[in-house]
């Protein structure tokens, strides 16, 4: 697998054309994946910074970039086109899954299970997936924990604000997040919490040029 071109442009994603529903896009909050870094992946997983991190889903790259900041050997896919990344369906075998040793991502919320089989069979140390924390119930899953006991499961106690489509630096949500985290040949821990302060603290002043779709400016100026 080769290195992405890392050339994000809010404004070149304004223009692109939204994929379909079912591909469940929902950018992931810069700070939150760099709250992800420093709380779990750093100090918990112990992911060095010469690790090679695979991001599979990973849309604009809204979470790649941040892992990046990081890691910087990140590489990342996609299904869909959005000039991020290269471009192929991770749930299916095929010669472009590069070796890894982790795989991070918040995946298409149905088909989250799948994802975490194939991660957990192509990733060297170990697999995190940002998910929805009602995801953590039902059969499925419950098959899938049986197999692959989680080694961790990390909650946010702030809320993680996700938008189909785009990140709004200001958005607000009801719904719960968690990283249920697999670590190759550890026992599981007790969960943990993400603190809360982690938006206000790791909201860079640039992420909105990075990140966020540009506002419309006004044509007018009002009173002129
Ligand atoms: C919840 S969004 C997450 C985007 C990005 N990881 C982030 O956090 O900003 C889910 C992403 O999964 C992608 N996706 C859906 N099915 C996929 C598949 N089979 N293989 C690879 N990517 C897929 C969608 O195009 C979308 O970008």
């Amino acid at each position: 697998m080769t290195q992405p071109s890392f050339a994000f442009s809010p404004a070149v994603a304004a223009q692109r054309s939204e994929p379909h529903d079912s591909l469940d896009f929902f950018p992931t909050p810069p700070w939150a994946t760099r709250a992800f870094i420093a709380h779990v992946a750093y100090p918990v997983l112990g992911v060095r910074t010469d690790d090679i991190v695979l991001e599979p889903a990973c849309g604009e790259g809204h979470m790649a970039e941040p892992l990046r900041e990081a890691y910087p050997l990140t590489i990342a896919s996609d299904i869909h086109p959005y000039g991020y990344g290269e471009v192929f369906d991770f749930t299916e075998a095929g010669p472009n899954r590069g070796a890894c040793d982790w795989i991070f991502t918040n995946p298409p919320f149905n088909r989250a299970v799948e994802f975490a089989r194939m991660a957990l069979s192509l990733a060297r140390r170990g697999v995190a997936l940002l998910v929805r924390t009602q995801w953590l119930h039902s059969g499925e899953r419950d098959d899938l924990f049986r197999e692959h006991a989680p080694f961790v499961i990390a909650y946010y106690v702030e809320r993680v604000p996700m938008h189909r489509g785009e990140w709004k630096p200001r958005g607000s949500t009801a719904t719960d997040y968690c990283w249920v985290c697999w670590k190759r040949g550890a026992d599981p821990r007790p969960p943990l919490w993400i603190p809360p302060g982690q938006r206000k603290a790791l909201t860079r002043p640039d992420d909105a040029a990075r990140f966020a779709k540009p506002v419309a400016a006004p044509l007018f100026e009002a009173g002129a």
